[in-house]
């Protein structure tokens, strides 16, 4: 489903200094894929160019028998929104609008819904994080980990069939981020979404059928977490 193959990025503000060098990989579908490495390794960058957010690198990636690089401005954005869901760290949330309209944001940008379905899938949505009861609420009365469950809410809005998160749990208590790591893992296994999470957080590379690192711009190591327990033991 995603193909990245030797991708190598360089930030024109410092040209001297690749990011990424040689990035090669491929993810199928279904995946939970989680990315570690230390800060400034590359892995932000290297999910904004997954998806779709980053078009100047060399090499290419591939998603979904799409290449990214040789889509118009205006098919990458149609790519974002209906096949990637993004999950930042900071949330990113409209502090003036309530929760229903930063989860229906999307739809301001694109939508072929009426106003019915919208709001049927608007709620639904807050159903999915259980946070129903607060959707007529301001992000800034929320705690943390709602604000987090809200802009996860509008990260699915639009059906992605991938979901991209950078530093989901980062900002959130430890059993708040549990729940948030529940959340992520009944929606991979339930509706099958591709999960990618960049983090630092070893709850869940715990989880993940795959753990990548990523150290000075290149993958360091690609394991299944499992197995290399395993091996590590014996
Ligand atoms: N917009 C930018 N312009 C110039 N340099 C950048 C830009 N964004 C990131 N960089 C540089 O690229 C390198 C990789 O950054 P990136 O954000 O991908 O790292 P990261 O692995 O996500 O780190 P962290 O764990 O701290 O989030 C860093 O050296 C950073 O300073
Ligand atoms: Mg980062």
């Amino acid at each position: 489903m995603i193909s990245v193959q030797n991708v190598r990025k360089v930030y024109p503000t410092n040209p001297d200094f690749p990011v990424l060098r040689g990035v090669s990989l491929g993810i199928d579908a279904g995946e939970f894929v989680s990315i570690v490495g230390t800060s400034g390794s590359g892995k932000s960058t290297l999910l904004n160019v997954i998806g779709g957010l980053d078009n100047h690198y060399e090499g290419t990636v591939t998603v979904d028998s799409l290449e990214l690089k040789s889509l118009s401005d205006q098919d990458l954005s149609h790519f974002r929104n209906r096949k990637i869901g993004f999950v930042f760290q900071a949330f990113n949330l409209l502090n003036h609008l309530n929760c229903s309209e930063n989860v229906r944001l999307p739809s301001y940008f694109m939508s072929n819904l009426s106003e019915k379905e919208l709001n049927k899938r608007t709620t639904d949505c807050l159903d999915a994080v259980g946070l129903q009861k607060k959707a007529h609420q301001k992000p800034l009365t929320l705690s943390g980990g709602e604000r987090q469950r809200v802009a996860i809410a509008r990260a699915l809005f639009n059906e992605p069939k991938i979901l991209l998160c950078d530093e989901p749990t980062g900002s959130l208590d430890s059993k708040t981020g549990d729940k948030i790591l529940d959340l992520f893992e009944s929606l991979n296994r339930q509706s099958g979404i591709t999960l990618i999470i960049v983090t630092h957080d070893v709850r869940v590379s715990e989880r993940a059928g795959r753990l990548i690192r990523i150290e000075d711009g290149r993958i360091a190591s690609d394991t299944n977490p499992l197995q290399a327990l395993v091996e590590e033991g014996g």
